[in-house]
């Protein structure tokens, strides 16, 4: 069998993050200058149901059933094998690396997951449809936290911006125009449960308050769907900044994260704010041009942003 490879991008929030576990609707588009990738190669000679892992990215080099089921590459290939009925493989070597940073809040977790179900089930002759990728690797998000939404999984493996609400068929999002994003790293790993976690405890404590937020973050994500569709640029910034707002307010937002906001907004983004999980991570800005994100992403490096990167939304 030759090798086969398949990758799967990173992705950011422009909406609706922590609200969208509580059912509200949220906004997310693929990030495609980072990328997760899964190499599949045969295994000669080894009797068939040898599955070996390398992932050089965490010093991982193992045999799959040396690996325990709560590890989540172990997990996206046992679940893959699983859908497609395969109880002793070809014997295999699973190659998996990525650039997205990982507990960044640019779903590096579920693109690898996406890369190695859509790369291993290509190779064993069974392509499966992105609906049913998202949904493999939706198991797998479970055990890096344990209540997702579905938005990573579902934005990685469709590969395209989308409006999402939890349990609800995605609705594609069609841009009236492009959208130029400045994304930016504080250098500070946040995983994603811990934020969750924080955030749920704050909703145990004041349900009617948190809920109320998260009505306001549904009303500005469904506000937004509006505004990219009909490519009302200036007045998307705004809403992120109404979203980051609420974010601080229900407690994911840090010093650091402000701090880039603001240098973000002062270097004449449209509007900006944290993307995914929160508590550092990443965060986005929206700028009028490249020309703008240049200078915005130049301002957020002077003021402490380890990384950026621009992309475009078409
Ligand atoms: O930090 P990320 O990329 O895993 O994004 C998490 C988004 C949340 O809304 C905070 C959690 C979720 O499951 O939707």
């Amino acid at each position: 069998m030759p090798a086969i490879f398949a990758t799967a991008p990173g992705k950011a929030i422009l909406f609706g993050e922590h609200a969208v576990v509580y059912g509200r609707p949220a906004i997310a588009v693929p990030i495609t200058q980072v990328q997760a990738k899964a190499v599949v190669t045969p295994l000669i000679p080894a009797p068939s149901g040898t599955v070996r892992v390398d992932a050089p990215g965490i010093g991982l080099s193992a045999a799959l059933s040396d690996l325990p089921g709560d590890h989540p590459i172990a997990a996206a290939l046992r679940g893959v094998f699983a859908a497609l009925d395969i109880t002793a493989p070809p014997a295999m070597t699973v190659r998996v690396t990525s650039t997205i940073p990982v507990a960044s809040g640019l779903g590096s977790g579920a693109a690898v997951s996406v890369a190695i179900i859509r790369a291993v089930s290509a190779y064993l002759g069974q392509t499966l449809p992105d609906r049913q990728i998202s949904a493999l690797a939706f198991e797998v998000e479970k055990i890096h936290h344990g209540n997702p939404s579905g938005i990573d999984n579902t934005v990685i493996a469709f590969r395209r911006p989308v409006y999402y609400v939890r349990g609800e068929p995605i609705q594609p999002i069609q841009a009236g125009a492009a959208l130029t994003l400045v994304i930016a790293d504080t250098g500070i790993a946040s995983p994603t449960a811990r934020a969750v976690g924080m955030v749920r405890a704050g909703w145990a404590q004041d349900q009617a308050g948190f809920e109320a937020r998260f009505d306001a973050i549904g009303a500005i994500a469904n506000a937004a769907l509006g505004a990219i569709t009909a490519g009302s640029v200036a007045q998307i910034g705004r809403l992120m900044n109404e979203n980051q707002a609420l974010l601080e307010q229900i407690g994911v937002s840090s010093p650091e994260i402000e701090r880039l906001v603001k240098s973000a907004r002062s270097a004449g983004a449209l509007g900006a704010k944290l993307s995914g999980a929160g508590c550092g991570g990443n965060m986005i800005a929206l700028a009028n041009s490249t020309e703008d994100a240049e200078l915005i992403a130049a301002a957020l490096r002077s003021d402490g942003a380890v990384h950026t990167l621009i992309t475009r939304i078409e």
